[in-house]
């Protein structure tokens, strides 16, 4: 008979949670009907992938962490070292090597009202997940909804990210092209887009409001100093590209091979930069 006690690893993910400070069950894990990222989406997250045990640039990601809770004026209560020592626990007692790791940071619970002013207790949640399964040839629609505001922050409100993708879902794609108010491509639902246009790489650039990716910066280094190009491109100039892909955290990089139903050129570059993505992950 299983005996439960103090020696008894955390169970296998998602079943314990990090809560601000405690490691809990994800069934007891509570947080307040009341809580702002529930009621109006007030918070941020990062998602990372985990490769053998550790969480890939966890430096990068937390970067952006720390530029979107100053944005929002987010304190988290754990220190970031801290957090750290709980994701790696959290990560090796759930006995997931190669998982994803979420960190969401919420406002909390406040007075009734957007007004964030009282909302002073704000709420950490760590979780690991198993790892998807990523499909490596995608088909994309443009998205009837343009660039939300604030894609540069990867905030909770994540609702017309939701409707983007669930309008690709009924028509048989697999994500949603973001526009912005220009009329430039920005980014998908959930990830930056790179083509090719000869030999050089091109991505749209931060001013056209995408998010600044941490796998997008890490393929733009990895590019060394081949060229490249960070720009603000219409539709036209992607769809006549050499070849696209996508980039995030979870994908790492896949190919595009259809956009509102044209095919899209296959390219051994994209190939080659997915190869290099893998052995800088360390997971080749
Ligand atoms: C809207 C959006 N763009 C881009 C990305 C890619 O970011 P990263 O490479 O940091 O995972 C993501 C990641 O989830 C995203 O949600």
């Amino acid at each position: 008979m299983a005996t439960a006690g103090a020696s008894q690893p955390i169970q296998s993910s998602p079943n314990v949670v990090f809560l601000n400070g405690k490691f809990v069950p994800a069934a007891e894990a509570r947080v307040s009907v009341f809580d702002r990222a529930f009621t109006y989406g007030d918070g941020i997250f990062e998602t990372l992938r985990v490769y053998g045990g550790k969480p890939f640039a966890w430096e990068l990601h937390l970067a952006r962490w720390n530029r979107a809770a100053e944005f929002l004026r987010l304190k988290c209560p754990v220190p970031e070292n801290e957090l750290l020592i709980a994701a790696l626990r959290l990560i090796d007692e759930g006995g997931l090597k190669d998982c994803a790791l979420r960190i969401q940071l919420s406002r909390g619970v406040g007075p009734r009202g957007f007004l964030s002013a009282g909302a002073n207790a704000p709420v950490v949640v760590m979780s690991v997940h198993p790892a998807p399964k990523p499909k490596q040839s995608l088909r994309l629609i443009t998205s009837s909804f343009g660039l939300p505001p604030l894609s540069h922050l990867k905030t909770c409100n994540r609702l017309v990210h939701v409707l983007a993708r669930d309008e690709a879902a009924e028509k048989g794609a697999d994500d949603a092209i973001f526009l912005n108010a220009q009329g430039m491509v920005a980014e998908t639902t959930a990830a930056n887009i790179f083509w090719l246009e000869g030999n050089t790489l091109c991505t749209p650039a931060l001013s056209t409001g995408c998010l600044p990716g941490v796998t997008r910066q890490l393929l733009l280094e990895l590019w060394g100093r081949s060229p490249k190009a960070e720009l603000e491109g219409p539709l036209e100039r992607l769809l006549a590209s050499d070849g696209a892909f996508l980039s995030n955290s979870m994908i790492g990089v896949a190919d595009v091979n259809e956009i509102n139903g044209t095919a899209m050129p296959t390219s051994c570059t994209i190939t080659d930069l997915q190869e290099a993505y893998i052995l800088k992950t360390g997971s080749g």
